[in-house]
């Protein structure tokens, strides 16, 4: 009798992978989220593995929310596959990601993949991104690898991945690159850090991002916590530090970022973000607040 089959989930949100443009040669003039994830796994050859689906949602990334982040930790954690698959929009993904690796603490492997190029384009990747996840799927499985992993363009990325293109097909880095999967084989590859896990919440606080620029003298925000991206290592200006300290004296958080791409803010009145871009200092804080954490703990 051979080996049992590893079970693969695979949970459609839409995107690109899910789009189709007026005609093959247009990559770039699309709609995103519109063909069903049906459509997708129909395209696909034959794996060692057992394959099932879900569409969670069918939409661009840039609709994406708790709702639906919800839903998808909701669906993991009641399920019985060994390994699962989302298919999302490239422009959001690192917040999904990151959502995802905070909130699920399960010893299963969560792998997000997705196309920069719509389903009936000349050259899209969307298939192939989506081959080469499903054999990272039966890999971790095999290996019993947990945790979140985006694998776009080959590279297999952590969820410190951060878009990097507008168009090409290779729109992904990260801190922490996890390894190459080549013609189904996952090639260097080296596990993904531990993350701390956060509850998920009922609801998500609102946490807005401040962008600061030079001579900015004003904003107003109705939001529980802030996350400002201020310059080089976390400056803001006179006008904006005093309105930002009304903010907190009336209970509000601030979390400063930067908007550098390469470096930290480690020193600020108020919380530094460390390493965590606005994107996911955001989520970070929102979390934070939604399950009642406070600045003190
Ligand atoms: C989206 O993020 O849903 C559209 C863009 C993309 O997937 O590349």
């Amino acid at each position: 009798m051979g080996a049992k089959l590893p079970h693969i989930l695979i949970l459609g949100t839409g995107g690109t992978i899910a789009g189709r443009g007026k005609d093959y040669l247009h990559s770039s003039d699309y709609q995103a989220g519109v063909l069903p994830l049906k459509k997708l796994l129909d395209s696909l050859p034959s794996f060692q593995a057992q394959i099932t689906y879900t569409e969670i949602a069918n939409l661009d990334s840039v609709e994406m929310d708790f709702s639906i982040w919800k839903k998808l930790v909701e669906v993991i954690q009641n399920s019985k596959a060994d390994a699962f698959l989302i298919t999302h929009g490239t422009d959001t993904l690192e917040e999904s990601a990151f959502f995802l690796d905070l909130v699920l603490d399960i010893p299963k492997p969560i792998i997000l993949t997705c196309a920069m190029r719509p389903y009936n384009a000349i050259g899209s990747d969307g298939i192939k991104n989506l081959c080469n996840a499903i054999s990272l799927g039966i890999y971790c499985a095999a290996h019993q690898i947990k945790g979140v992993q985006v694998l776009c363009n080959d590279y297999i990325h952590d969820s410190t991945l951060f878009k990097t293109h507008t168009h090409n097909l290779n729109a992904f880095d990260s801190k922490n690159l996890l390894g190459y999967v080549l013609d189904g084989e996952v090639l260097g590859y080296k596990l993904p850090n531990s993350t701390p896990t956060i509850p998920l919440p009922t609801s998500l606080a609102r946490v807005d991002i401040l962008y600061t620029y030079a001579g900015m003298e004003d904003f107003s925000c109705n939001a529980r916590g802030i996350v400002v991206v201020g310059s080089g290592a976390g400056s803001i200006s006179a006008p904006i530090l005093s309105k930002l300290q009304d903010f907190q004296e009336n209970g509000g958080v601030v979390v400063v970022s930067t908007r550098v791409s390469h470096g930290f803010v480690i020193q600020s009145r108020f919380i530094p973000s460390f390493s965590l871009s606005p994107l996911k200092a955001r989520i970070f804080l929102a979390l934070c607040l939604s399950n009642g954490y406070t600045p003190d703990h």
